[in-house]
């Protein structure tokens, strides 16, 4: 998605040869008018499926989530990292462990919002080592929903997580693909834009 990769090279910032900071678009503060056209490109991609709802986890997945959703014209879901005080629900869990950040974090949909049959699409900000996605997919696969795809908006394709999502079968769609960083430079994966 072209209008992506030139705000990732005009406000993206290579910190190191992993990570990538967009926190004036995406992580911090929001653009919406991005964002809204981040939910036209996926449902581009996706709109021979049929979706009965997005999953995606707080907080960064929510935008581009929330915008996919609008556009599909079905509810958005975001799975939770922290315990909330209304959420008493029955609730369907999974393990993340981020290796990034070096730590583990139980994330929880409540089986009210997401049942056997639905047909869903994962959509998130970040694909790096793929555990929050495998995560998503583990929730949609103990209450028998179907996991019609998953929508990236920014795929770091030097890490493992595209391998092991496309290797359970599932397709999976990036925005944009990172070939590799290093500090200062950003070079993306060259793509046919059709
Ligand atoms: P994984 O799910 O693909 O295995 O990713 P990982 O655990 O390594 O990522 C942990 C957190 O760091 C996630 O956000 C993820 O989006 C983010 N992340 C990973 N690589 C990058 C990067 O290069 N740049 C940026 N900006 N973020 C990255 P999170 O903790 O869930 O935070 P949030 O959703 O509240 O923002
Ligand atoms: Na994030
Ligand atoms: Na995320």
């Amino acid at each position: 998605m072209q209008l992506l990769k030139t705000k990732i090279l005009e406000e993206g910032q290579a910190l190191s040869d992993s990570i990538l900071k967009v926190d004036s678009f995406l992580n911090h503060r929001m653009d919406p008018v991005l964002m809204h056209e981040m939910g036209k490109e996926f449902k581009r991609r996706f709109q021979e499926e049929k979706i009965d709802v997005v999953l995606t986890i707080e907080s960064s997945g929510i935008g581009p989530g929330v915008m996919a959703a609008l556009e599909l014209g079905v509810p958005m879901i975001f799975a939770r990292k922290r315990k909330s005080v209304t959420l008493t629900d029955d609730l369907i869990t999974a393990n993340v462990y981020s290796f990034t950040k070096k730590e583990a974090n139980e994330i929880a949909v409540s089986n009210k919002f997401i049942s056997s049959g639905d047909r869903v699409l994962i959509i998130d900000d970040f694909l790096a080592n793929g555990q929050a996605a495998l995560g998503l997919m583990e929730i949609c696969h103990k209450v028998n929903a179907t996991v019609v795809g998953i929508g990236i908006v920014i795929e770091k394709a030097f890490q493992d997580g595209g391998a092991k999502l496309r290797e359970q079968g599932v397709r999976v769609e990036s925005l944009a693909k990172i070939e590799a960083l290093s500090l200062g430079e950003i070079t993306f994966v060259e793509e046919r834009e059709d």
